[in-house]
């Protein structure tokens, strides 16, 4: 398939290209577009054949659920039944935005867009260039991450086109995702309403708008024999292609550990590699070693993390070592990725 690529500027979207992107859509065709969060590989939410198509293109199992995305908050009845008091007062405060909510679905939403449920994710996203492609698509968008099944979420133009160039039909790049994990999940069809996924909005800040939120057990306990209440939480995701492993430990202790490790791996003739906060990148041995940002930023950790996991494949790394970050906050999100990146190969000094 030939795929059309087109660049599109913020601040003077061309009305014509986003038109031809809803046109696309609205034909049961594929598109893929930038959010604030990451890339999503879009198709019409209410079109079954389109949702098989989102599965076939990404390599992904068709039982884990697409999220809709929308761009009017008075649409979402139409996909959503039951929309509590928490849930109203969720949306007045975060959306647009990065938090997705699991609601029960309406008819119009086909089993094929949320894999066999009774229920269907939300998100109004709050990227402008999102908001417009998805008005001129119907305003019912199914879109998933824009990566192949497994590995890290797109958060630029450039790892869309890696992926999808000619397995859809058309790839708007726009600027790099500003947060750069995928949105916070809540299902608001339990009480009280709880965390599927961790993400940029977090629990503490769900808290101070609805009062108590669950999170689910499974996400933090790595120990856990339960499944995962998001289907796509149980796969091994965000994986680099090469080892990866997190060390977890004091500061001082994790640099020895690492490059007492680094050193035997390069004697193997493994190329390494090294996730590090910024004030510690200079005492590492590796072949390449990537700055996550400052210790005391967990946002810029989060909006990095992404692109060094991708950066690491196109620099053919074989054996990665990871700091472990602050579980606080936006932390719980970023060890939650890397984590499964790692596919919870921890090392506890
Ligand atoms: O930030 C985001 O959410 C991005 C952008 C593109 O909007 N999208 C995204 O989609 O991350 P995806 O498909 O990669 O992740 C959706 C997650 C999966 O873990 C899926 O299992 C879960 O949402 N999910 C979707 N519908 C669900 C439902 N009805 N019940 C439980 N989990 C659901
Ligand atoms: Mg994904």
């Amino acid at each position: 398939m030939n795929t059309r690529i087109f660049n599109i500027d913020e601040t003077n979207i061309d009305i014509n290209i986003i038109k031809e992107a809803g046109t696309i859509i609205a034909g049961g065709g594929l598109v893929a577009f930038p959010t604030e969060t990451v890339y999503g590989l879009g198709g019409d939410a209410l079109n079954a054949m389109s949702s098989k198509k989102i599965y076939a293109a990404k390599g992904r199992p068709s039982d884990n659920p697409l999220i809709v995305h929308i761009a009017r908050k008075e649409d979402l009845p139409f996909v959503a039944k039951n929309i509590s008091d928490k849930a109203e007062r969720l949306i007045a405060e975060f959306w647009p935005g990065p938090l997705t909510m699991i609601f029960e679905k309406t008819d119009v939403v086909p089993m094929e867009t949320t894999g066999g449920l009774n229920t269907v994710a939300v998100r109004f996203p709050s990227d402008r260039v999102a908001q417009e492609f998805i008005k001129a698509s119907g305003g019912f968008v199914a879109a998933p991450s824009a990566n192949i099944s497994g590995k890290p979420s797109p958060t630029s133009g450039k790892y869309v086109i890696q992926d999808m160039d000619s397995r859809i039909d058309m790839i708007l790049c726009g600027s790099d995702a500003v947060i750069g994990l995928e949105s916070t999940i809540v299902d608001m069809t339990v009480e009280p309403p709880m965390i599927l996924r961790p993400g940029y909005i977090t629990r503490e800040m769900l808290e101070c708008v609805v009062g108590n939120v669950d999170i689910d057990k499974t996400l933090i306990s790595s120990d856990s024999q339960d499944k995962p209440k998001a289907p796509g939480m149980k796969y091994r995701h965000y994986a680099p292609q090469g080892e990866l492993k997190v060390v977890e430990g004091k500061t001082e202790s994790v640099i020895t550990y690492i490059n007492e490790h680094l050193e035997t791996d390069r004697k193997a003739g493994k190329r390494t590699g090294v996730i590090s906060v910024e004030e510690n990148t200079d005492r590492y041995n590796a072949d390449v070693v990537k700055n996550a940002g400052s210790s005391d930023n967990i946002e810029e950790v989060a909006h990095r993390l992404f692109d060094i996991l991708r950066s690491f494949d196109d620099e053919k790394v074989d054996i990665i070592y990871s700091e472990s970050f602050d579980s606080d906050g936006v932390g719980s999100a970023v060890m939650n990725r890397l984590l499964k990146a790692a596919g919870h190969n921890i090392i506890r000094l």
